[in-house]
């Protein structure tokens, strides 16, 4: 498995706050199944802009040099969307933005402000410019997560969806687990990931949102959704076509 949403660059956000917790971290992922993640620290979103891509890129190479051989980790970013992210991504590869593991997909965070015209706008710019937005969480987006039809515009326009695992495992109540629920049964689910934050508060691993899926949806759709197509994201290709 690959987990494609992970908060552990160390001291850069809200995840994990040392490169021990960040290693630790990692040990719990390889421990559960995963054999890479992508470090996805905040960007562009309130006291975490983390425009210096070098600065993290250097801690994601620190990072790598501190996990078990073998254990691959990535560098990208969770994109904040404001006003100004178009006119941002069009300096890339420039900029501060990352795209995950130096793919053509961003993870995108709509802000629970956004509107549907503004997503359907964004995604429409990002991806006639060549870009593959992914939506992160749209089960925490208030605008968004009642609304499988305006996931499926735009998933028709371009976007692939990301949900978290804790969500699909019923941590964060029923709500966003129904909702998660209604997305997979529509398959406008692309991507399940963890969007860990620290070893004990939102922990890494994908094993019991991977074995609830495969329960419920069938083992080819968890598979998808936890291995096969994050791993065409980090080898920027298109996603397999389900068969
Ligand atoms: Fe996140």
């Amino acid at each position: 498995m690959i987990d494609l949403h992970c908060h552990i660059l160390p001291g850069v956000d809200d995840g994990a706050q040392s490169l021990e917790e960040a290693a630790a971290m990692c040990r719990l992922a390889a421990r559960d199944g995963c054999e890479a993640m992508v470090a996805t620290p905040h960007q562009r979103r309130g006291e975490w802009w983390n425009a210096d891509r070098e600065a993290l890129s250097a801690l994601a190479d620190e990072l790598q040099d501190a996990v078990e051989p073998g254990f691959r980790v990535y560098l990208g970013g969770e994109v904040h969307v404001d006003s100004e992210l178009l006119a941002e991504v069009e300096k890339l590869p420039g900029g501060g933005i990352l795209p995950l593991a130096g793919s053509r997909y961003l993870l995108v965070e709509f802000d629970s402000l956004g509107t549907p015209k503004g997503a359907i706008h964004l995604v429409h710019e990002l991806s006639v410019a060549g870009w593959r937005p992914i939506i992160a969480h749209p089960e925490f987006i208030p605008w968004l997560a009642p609304d499988p039809s305006l996931v499926a515009r735009l998933v028709a326009l371009g976007a692939t969806v990301q949900v978290t695992a804790m969500s699909v495992t019923g941590d964060f109540g029923r709500r966003p687990q129904n909702d998660v629920f209604t997305l997979l049964d529509a398959g406008l689910v692309h991507f399940v990931a963890s969007d860990s934050h620290g070893v004990r508060r939102r922990p890494p691993g994908l094993g019991r949102a991977h074995r609830l899926i495969a329960g419920r949806w069938g083992a080819d759709v968890a598979q998808r959704l936890v291995a096969d197509h994050p791993r065409a994201v980090v080898a920027d290709l298109p996603l397999p076509v389900a068969v």
